[in-house]
């Protein structure tokens, strides 16, 4: 029997011939919504899925009787039911590695930017406005040399940390739920509790996964804590930040500027005042847009897939204990 496939989003013609070689694939070039009759349909008979970005709830797993494997096109898998998919033995792959240096360079991209105030002024050569010497009124605050405060410390945070430390001679500072001695070594990096990383850094910058532990895990509080002098930087999901507290703390200058690809509710709101701060980056989700990694981690997912739904195991699965080897 030909097993069936529903698939959309990120993908193209030759991962979508790679599937269709092994199975029957529903494509859905523009899915709106989980609501989409034809797609509901599709997933009645639906052996595996590729794809990203779509809310998948414990509900829309009931549409799917048959399924026996996902394949996000992303490595976080905070839109997926992780435990419900266990309990019901579906496998779900992600797609790690391959985009960890392209969603560092844009954490990076992130700190020089609002740290030199890039945008700001390359609108202000934009408007004309350049017309003598720039003097204070435009001066940046230096990188080079500064504390990184790293929230996170895995794949991401380590790369975003690598390039801090050894592109611009910075120290770093790290909260992570375990020890990293090998970064430490090859980094100079501390470990330290938030709190004191948070007093002590002059960029802060978040790669934390989203879990119900680190949902809001800065707020008032924590923009409170930092230097006033301190800019922000998230590359991770809106939500691990309290983002009217973060709206607060720019306003009132409790620290002094942001970078953010990340945000509550994607796409960000015309109404948000953030992206009309001009002491605010805001990028639309790029982490990972590039061609190049992009094209990857649909490779990735298809690879996935493709051992997924053959019994064997994928290159990248999340919830492990749905695994049962064959035999
Ligand atoms: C991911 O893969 O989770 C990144 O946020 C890019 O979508």
């Amino acid at each position: 029997m030909t097993k069936r496939i529903v698939a959309y989003s990120r993908l193209k013609p030759p991962h979508l011939d790679q599937l269709r070689q092994r199975f029957h694939v529903d494509y859905f070039e523009a899915l709106e919504g989980a609501d989409d009759p034809a797609f509901r349909e599709a997933l009645g008979q639906a052996h595996g899925i590729v794809g990203s970005s779509l809310l998948i709830t414990p509900e829309l797993l009931d549409a799917a009787p048959h399924l026996e494997a996902i394949a996000t096109i992303s490595v976080g898998y905070d839109n997926y039911p992780v435990d419900e998919l266990t309990r019901r033995g579906i496998l779900l792959c992600n797609t790690p590695d391959v985009l960890t240096e392209t969603t560092a360079d844009t954490g990076f991209l992130l700190v020089m930017a609002a740290a030199r105030r890039a945008v700001e002024l390359a609108e202000y050569v934009k408007r004309g406005d350049w017309r003598e010497s720039i003097g204070e009124a435009q001066f940046g605050s230096d990188v080079h040399g500064k504390t990184l405060g790293m929230i996170g410390l895995g794949r991401i945070g380590a790369a975003v940390a690598r390039r801090g430390a050894l592109g611009f001679g910075m120290q770093v500072l790290y909260s992570n739920a375990s020890p990293k001695p090998e970064l430490e070594r090859e980094l100079g990096a501390n470990r330290c509790e938030l709190d004191e990383l948070l007093a002590q850094s002059d960029f802060v910058c978040v790669t934390v996964p989203l879990t119900p532990e680190t949902t809001h895990l800065i707020g008032r509080r924590e923009f409170g804590l930092m230097k006033r002098s301190a800019i922000f930087v998230n590359i991770a999901r809106g939500k691990v930040v309290d983002e009217a507290a973060l709206i607060g703390a720019l306003e009132n200058g409790e620290i002094h500027a942001a970078g953010l690809d990340v945000f509550e509710q994607e796409p960000l709101s015309p109404e948000s005042p953030l992206p009309h701060m001009a002491n605010v980056v805001a990028l639309p989700h790029i982490g990972s847009a590039t061609h190049e990694t992009r094209d990857a981690m649909a490779q990735r997912a298809v690879d996935n897939i493709l051992l997924a739904l053959d019994g064997r195991r994928p290159i990248s699965l999340v919830n492990e204990t749905a695994w049962q080897p064959a035999g």
